[in-house]
């Protein structure tokens, strides 16, 4: 890349040395003698590095700091400073400078801090192109839907996403968005330049679900090589989203609670509290109510985490959002597919509206999938809707798969299964389980039983 420097400094020696020493590195230099020249400068190009002297004629640099920080430029600074002001260049840092130097200057290791600090400026800017990559991405206009129950979710998201310290409850059967909304949730609050962290509480034994929330101390557990730390320490300023939080085992149950109580925590094997600024999101599709009956989830942590419930509605109370969502996911596939279809036939709507659809989205993403896939014509037709076939399990229809007349090879339908999750999953084979009602070892067993391993 070309790096430009900008040097904010009186003293024309100073800048002339500098000058040279970095047009040798082939770095553009631009120069400003005073600080308001030089702060003009800066709205007028985009620099990757600021030499920022001290003591300037019309204010010192750290009011030059103080403003540049006010635009929040991602702009790396390193302050220029007698050895006598130290101290101002201790202020400087607190303000935001990357670093200080102090003159005269040690050549080497002025240029040594100079690439540091580009290197951090470019990686400020690729995280800042990221992030706005997943504001993009994960906008509110993500989210389809204008029935009565999504419109009402639409006004309580608006306002809970900036509420940006209250703890979210995402409740809803499996598909209805719950991750879709917690990264949207997530990417349009001020928590949005911080870490997005996602955990699903389901994946992990107990003990690695510990240390992975909450890290650990070197020598904590046999594994435990070198202290590390946790989602809750990496997510600091950002959100958590603890995903089946209805499967925490109960120990760790009290141990949430007890964070989501005091703000702090403890790693495995620690004594220091320690305190984070976390947003937590949590989703469950159990019953919880149930769960609670049932002495598997705490009363008390329900009642913490549901400070704002968020209710997903479930596609067959959604109305005519099948419609929306049916003709959203065609135009997406026939784009991604290369496919020249555009519409949906009504007696394709009337399967779709005829179906319970206990899989929510998801599965009616997955059923669009295949019918962009099938037709060959340009529109979607009754004949490439499949659906209500083998799977999920439907309140509207208790018997999830209904034996064909004349029997079923159940190995091959094994083998089929297994194979469906497995591309469903993205080879991933604890999300393949999971699909299956599986633990992942009954998974693997399987998979070698059929020699798909
Ligand atoms: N309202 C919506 N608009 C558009 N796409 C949606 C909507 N709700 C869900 N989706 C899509 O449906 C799929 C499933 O959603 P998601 O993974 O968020 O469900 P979930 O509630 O987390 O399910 P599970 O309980 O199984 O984890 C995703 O591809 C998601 O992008
Ligand atoms: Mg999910």
């Amino acid at each position: 890349m070309m790096v430009r420097v900008l040097i904010i400094e009186d003293e024309h020696l100073i800048r002339w040395s500098l000058r040279q020493k970095f047009e040798a590195r082939g770095y553009q230099v631009a120069e400003s003698e005073t600080g308001a020249a030089g702060l003009a400068a800066l709205e007028e190009e985009q620099f990757d590095l600021l030499m920022l002297d001290y003591k300037l004629p019309d204010m010192t640099g750290l009011d030059v700091l103080g403003k540049i920080r006010e635009k929040d430029k991602d702009i790396v600074v390193i302050m220029m400073t007698a050895f006598s002001s130290i101290e101002s260049a201790v202020d400087a840092m607190k303000l935001g400078a990357y670093d200080y130097v102090t003159k005269p200057f040690d050549m080497d290791q002025l240029l040594r801090t100079t690439g540091k600090a580009l290197e951090t400026t470019k990686l400020r800017r690729e995280v800042r192109e990221l992030r706005r990559h997943m504001q993009q991405t994960f906008g509110f206009d993500r989210i389809i839907g204008d029935s009565p129950l999504m419109a009402e979710l639409y006004g309580l998201l608006d306002r809970v996403a900036m509420s940006s310290s209250s703890t979210l409850f995402l409740r809803g059967e499996s598909g209805t968005g719950k991750d879709l909304f917690a990264r949207i949730i997530h990417y349009n609050s001020d928590r949005a330049g911080r870490p997005f962290m996602n955990i699903t509480c389901t994946a992990l034994s107990e003990t690695l679900l510990e240390s992975e929330l909450f890290g650990h101390e070197k020598g904590a557990f046999t594994d435990a090589k070198s202290a590390k730390r946790g989602l809750f320490e990496l997510s600091d300023g950002g959100t958590i989203f603890l995903d089946e939080v209805g499967d925490m085992p109960l120990n760790l149950q009290a141990k949430l609670l007890r964070f989501l109580e005091e703000r702090t925590f403890r790693r495995v094997g620690g004594t220091t509290e320690i305190s984070v600024d976390v947003r937590l999101i949590a989703a469950t599709n159990r019953d919880i109510e149930r769960a609670i009956e049932e002495g598997a989830f705490r009363g008390d942590l329900m009642y913490r985490l549901n400070v704002i419930p968020i209710d997903l509605p479930p596609v067959r109370e959604r109305g005519n959002d099948i419609k929306l969502l049916a003709q959203y996911f065609v135009d997406q596939f026939a784009k991604d597919f290369k496919k020249p279809v555009t519409d949906i036939t009504k007696g394709a709507y009337d399967k779709l509206f005829d179906y319970a659809w206990p899989g929510n989205v998801r599965e009616l993403r997955n059923v669009m999938e295949r019918a962009v896939l099938l037709c060959d014509k340009d529109a979607i037709g009754p004949e490439d809707i499949m659906i209500g076939r083998a799977g999920y399990a439907s309140p509207a229809n208790p018997a999830t798969f209904v034996l064909p007349a004349d029997g079923i090879n159940i190995h091959e339908l094994e083998n089929d299964l297994l194979r469906q999750a497995l591309a469903r999953a993205g080879n991933n084979k604890t999300q393949a389980a999971k699909l299956l009602r599986l633990s992942r070892d009954a998974f693997r067993y399987r998979l070698e039983k059929l020699g798909l391993l």
